[in-house]
């Protein structure tokens, strides 16, 4: 069977099964090079499947050997036309080798905004995981979320508030430079992207958590925030999904005082930008990216998720590096607002236009490299072999 990369707009259609195993090979071996570190054996990652979540599950099990629990929501392959999505095979690709090692991996394939999620998990840590985690990382991006209580189902947008953004942005499909515009968001649409990329779906996790008695003594939570610059305050900070990140900021607050008997933490991680199917249908986004990343790799600070994640782990969460702002959010996104970082990718993206946006001026193919990881597309080390679709319907998650 024949692998096509197929991209709509800047979303991803196609996938790669045996490359999407390739580049978590790629991950493993990556955490590896950096040798053990010592962190918590007992994580349940809450959206593991791709990008951030699956680096941070790569690196909290290969880098300090812990037994996870995996939570996310993908498609198994059902024909050679439909094939599923990348994270499936990510979750299958992460099993396989953590298990190799003689490590627990448990992929929950689920709606974890759901109640039945999270019983599902609590039950398994009770009978089958030791009874107790003591890491709960949430790392979910999503669209949609239906409420477990009301039933309702809230869509999130991503619009800025106020006044209307213009600006470039880029068609990776068409390899196209074009000016685009951001509407204003309606106060209804506001809410609703809280209500799906805010924290109350965290607070309903840890809560959940607390009351069944799985969670140890000094837990800690992570979320994964993004706060961004003045570049892309405008659609980012500044617009509906900014809403939702100082939603997050409440809800730790709101965690903290429940973890409080069990001396247990809430922790934002403000995290750099990367390549992700979540940011890169953020308008204007990949714009700044490209930008962002000719710079930091200039000065040896471009990282992808997994360098990212690992860093954050091994050398500030549970190393001696880190650094938090005066409201407490771990800032390891201080090497991209580096300010002489900010007034060079100001510069170089300002110079950006139809002709030259693709050119080596910026860091276009490398994005679109690290985008086409994502779907196992342009993976490293990768070695075609032939496989047929009953060979991949047969792959256990
Ligand atoms: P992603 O789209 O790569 O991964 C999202 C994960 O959530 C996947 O594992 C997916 O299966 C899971 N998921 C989605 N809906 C689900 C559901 N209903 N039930 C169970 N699992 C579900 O996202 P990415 O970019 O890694 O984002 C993760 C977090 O990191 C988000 O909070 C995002 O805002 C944050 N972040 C992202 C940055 C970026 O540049 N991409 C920068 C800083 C923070």
């Amino acid at each position: 069977m024949k692998f096509k990369q197929n991209i709509r707009g800047n979303v991803a259609l196609g996938v790669n099964p045996l490359g999407c195993k390739q580049e978590v090979l790629n991950q493993i071996d990556y955490v590896k090079s950096k040798g053990h570190y010592d962190a918590p054996k007992k994580v349940l990652i809450i959206g593991a499947s791709s990008s951030y979540g699956l680096a941070t599950r790569i690196s909290l099990a290969f880098g300090a050997g812990a037994d996870t629990i995996g939570v996310s929501f993908e498609k198994g392959p059902k024909s050679e036309r439909n094939l599923g999505t990348a994270g499936w095979y990510n979750n299958i690709a992460f099993r396989e080798a953590a298990e190799k090692e003689g490590l627990v991996a448990k992929n929950f394939v689920t709606d974890a905004f759901s109640h039945d999620a999270k019983q599902e998990v609590i039950d398994y840590i009770k009978n089958e995981f030791g009874g107790k985690v003591d890491l709960v990382v949430y790392s979910l991006a999503s669209g949609r979320r239906t409420d477990p209580d009301t039933g309702e189902t809230y869509t999130s947008s991503i619009k800025a508030i106020g006044d209307k953004v213009v600006g470039p942005n880029i068609n990776m499909q068409k390899e196209e430079f074009f000016i685009d515009t951001l509407e204003p968001a309606t106060e209804q649409e506001i809410a609703d992207t809280v209500k799906v990329m805010g924290g109350e779906d965290w607070e309903l996790w840890m809560k959940a958590l607390k009351e069944a008695d799985v969670l140890s003594e000094g837990v800690l939570t992570t979320n994964y925030s993004y706060l961004g610059t003045e570049l892309n305050r405008p659609y980012y900070g500044g617009g509906t999904l900014g809403q939702a990140k100082a939603d997050c900021d409440v809800k730790a607050d709101n965690i903290n005082k429940l973890l409080a008997d069990i001396n247990g933490k809430a922790q934002i991680v403000v995290a750099t930008a990367v390549t992700t199917k979540a940011s890169s249908v953020i308008p204007f986004f990949i714009v700044y990216c490209i930008g962002l990343y000719k710079v930091m790799s200039e000065k040896g600070t471009h990282e992808t998720p997994i360098m990212h994640q690992d860093r954050i782990y091994r050398e500030m969460i549970y190393g001696d590096k880190p650094e938090y702002d005066d409201e407490g959010r771990l800032r390891p996104d201080s090497w991209e607002l580096d300010s002489d970082t900010q007034a060079e990718t100001e510069e170089l993206i300002m110079k950006l236009n139809e002709d030259n946006f693709n050119n080596d001026m910026t860091a276009y193919d490398l994005f679109y490299k690290e985008f086409s990881n994502l779907s196992g597309f342009m993976v490293d080390n990768y070695v075609d072999e032939d496989i047929t679709i009953d060979e991949l319907k047969s792959w256990e998650y």
